[in-house]
């Protein structure tokens, strides 16, 4: 069993430990949304911690421990999403219809501009598990979510379908296929994790399955996007993370600390160099916040 540190600011919370122990930390049927995102066995690394079991089935043994316990923390009217790589999504789901309700299967799908596969399709999706406790009794604002449709309505069309006629709608919720870029370097959220999801991600799921001043549940919290996402949507957060390094990078989004062991906790430096070829310059730059810091400026060759 691993020691769980607690730090906390307002209605903010960070839980540093193991999954499983903080989770047996918090109260039963206290969280009214959970959004899970962990490590997918397919052999990242976490600042040092892989991403790698034995086995398919040990993998498995570990995921339906701490969700069997998540489920545990949430309301009887609660939601949860659980994210998963493409080829553990099967057993996800089939454990998790035993224990909770399935809504839907998400595919959050984004373009690559990396390395492709050369010998299968490349994977540009990641699956999301949306679950709640209660088949009829969950918490789903749909007008906090609406986009703009883009045929019908775009082409000024009259619907004749009904009676009377009328212009088809210009705005509709989303369906189950969402896309969203990834964080990208130069992105003002971008920290260094290998695995960091975008805020438009959780602010449509922050927004739809929850109201303000409820209790979002971050488990493996990573750079902390959930909790920072819940915080900046007026709702209340705990977020659990094992490694020190990410939870520093959550102490300072979260606005929690400025300092932790005397490190004075400051936003990532991302040098970066742009070629203005108006003014024939090569310049180093970098970002902190939304402000740009030029690092260096010499004449192009
Ligand atoms: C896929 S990432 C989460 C990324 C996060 N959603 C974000 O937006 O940055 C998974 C995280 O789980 C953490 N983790 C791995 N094993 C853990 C465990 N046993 N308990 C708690 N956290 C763990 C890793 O350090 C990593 O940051």
């Amino acid at each position: 069993m691993m020691q769980v540190k607690i730090f906390t600011k307002g209605d903010h919370k960070i839980l540093h430990g193991d999954i499983v122990d903080a989770l047996n930390s918090i109260e039963d049927n206290s969280v009214n949304l959970i959004f899970a995102d962990p490590p997918y066995n397919i052999g990242k690394n976490f600042n040092g911690r892989k991403d790698r079991w034995v086995s398919r089935t040990s993998y498995m043994k570990w995921c339906k421990q701490w969700i069997g316990l998540a489920i545990n923390k949430l309301k009887s009217n609660g939601s949860m999403y659980i994210m998963s790589a493409t080829q553990f999504a099967p057993d996800f789901e089939f454990f998790l219809r035993s224990r909770i309700e399935m809504k839907s299967r998400i595919i959050w799908s984004y373009d690559s501009s990396g390395v492709q596969a050369k010998t299968n399709f490349g994977s540009l999706y990641e699956p999301i598990l949306f679950c709640v406790k209660d088949k009829y009794k969950y918490t789903f604002n749909s007008k906090a979510i609406l986009i703009k449709t883009k045929t019908g309505a775009e082409r000024k069309l009259i619907n004749y379908r009904t009676n009377p006629p009328r212009p088809y709608n210009k705005k509709k919720i989303p369906g189950n296929v969402w896309h969203f870029p990834r964080v990208r370097y130069r992105m003002e959220e971008y920290e260094e994790h290998p695995t960091q999801k975008p805020k438009v991600l959780l602010e449509r799921i922050i927004k739809v399955s929850s109201r303000k001043n409820d209790l979002v549940l971050d488990l493996f919290s990573g750079t902390f996007t959930t909790s920072l996402v819940a915080k900046e949507l007026n709702r209340k957060s705990i977020g659990i993370e094992i490694d020190e390094g990410f939870v520093k990078v959550g102490l300072r989004r979260l606005k929690i600390r400025q300092q932790y062991k005397k490190e004075k906790l400051l936003p990532v430096i991302k040098p970066y160099i742009r070629r203005n070829s108006k003014e024939k310059t090569v310049e180093k730059r970098t970002v902190a916040g939304s402000r740009i810091i030029y690092l260096k400026r010499k004449k192009a060759v």
